[in-house]
């Protein structure tokens, strides 16, 4: 199969598997308001939010991770979907963002802001949302060839944003933090590869430094 035909078939594919959680949370809403259901437990509003929540680390994460998988499975083409993967990131990032201002705090800016000011847990999630928007208008195909070297640069902050994520989550919770132990630790492997990477392309070649 050429790369055309690939990404014919794929794409979509990637595209409808990472809008699935939306349809899943948008039918239980659908279901629990209709027809009595309890898909989202007996505290919607709260199920919700978290269920958003981790789908916005989940994709951050997801993110991360496709460079090392193209590179350990050998399969450069995996790097086509990263941008795609990443935008859905920010996707549900708006909705978890938007669902609290909307169900929780019934859109009272006043409480939105303060919340940012009193809760440190609310103001470390809000520096990791402000900063995944510049790297989702960054995303275009214009801006990565008119930025050049330095949307590379940007978009490490990515990393930043994912540690903010977990340190988020972990901030929240009162017991039980094996999940945000977990994400943080699939971070970390992440940021070791990604230093590892940097580190392996900087290292003068041999030739090079022969002739050097
Ligand atoms: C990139 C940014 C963010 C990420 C990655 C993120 C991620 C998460 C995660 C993983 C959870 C826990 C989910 C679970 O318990 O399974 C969570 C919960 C929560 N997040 Fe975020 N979040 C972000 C930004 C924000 C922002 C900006 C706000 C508010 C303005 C916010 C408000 C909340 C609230 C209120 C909860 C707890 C829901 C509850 O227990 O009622 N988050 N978030």
């Amino acid at each position: 199969m050429n790369v055309r035909t690939q990404r014919r078939i794929f794409k979509p594919l990637v595209f409808l598997i990472s809008l699935s959680p939306f349809f899943w949370l948008a039918y239980a809403i659908f279901s629990d308001t209709t027809m009595g259901t309890q898909y989202l437990t007996t505290d919607p509003v709260q199920k919700l939010d978290r269920e958003l929540g981790d789908w916005t680390l989940i994709f951050i994460i997801l993110s991360l991770a496709v460079r090392p998988a193209a590179d350990l499975l050998k399969r450069n083409e995996f790097i086509n979907y990263r941008r795609m993967i990443g935008l859905f990131a920010l996707f549900y990032a708006v909705l978890h963002v938007t669902s609290y201002q909307v169900f929780h705090l019934k859109l009272d800016v006043v409480a939105f802001f303060k919340d940012i000011a009193e809760r440190p847990f609310i103001t470390v999630g809000m520096i990791a949302f402000i900063a995944l928007i510049p790297l989702g208008i960054t995303s275009t195909k214009g801006m990565i060839r008119r930025l050049g070297k330095k949307w590379r640069k940007l978009h490490m902050l990515v990393y930043p944003i994912a540690i903010l994520g977990v340190v988020h989550f972990y901030m929240m919770i009162r017991a039980d933090f094996s999940r945000p132990y977990i994400y943080g630790a699939i971070i970390l492997l992440l940021l070791g590869y990604r230093v590892w990477k940097n580190r392996q392309r900087n290292r003068p070649r041999p030739a090079a430094a022969a002739a050097a």
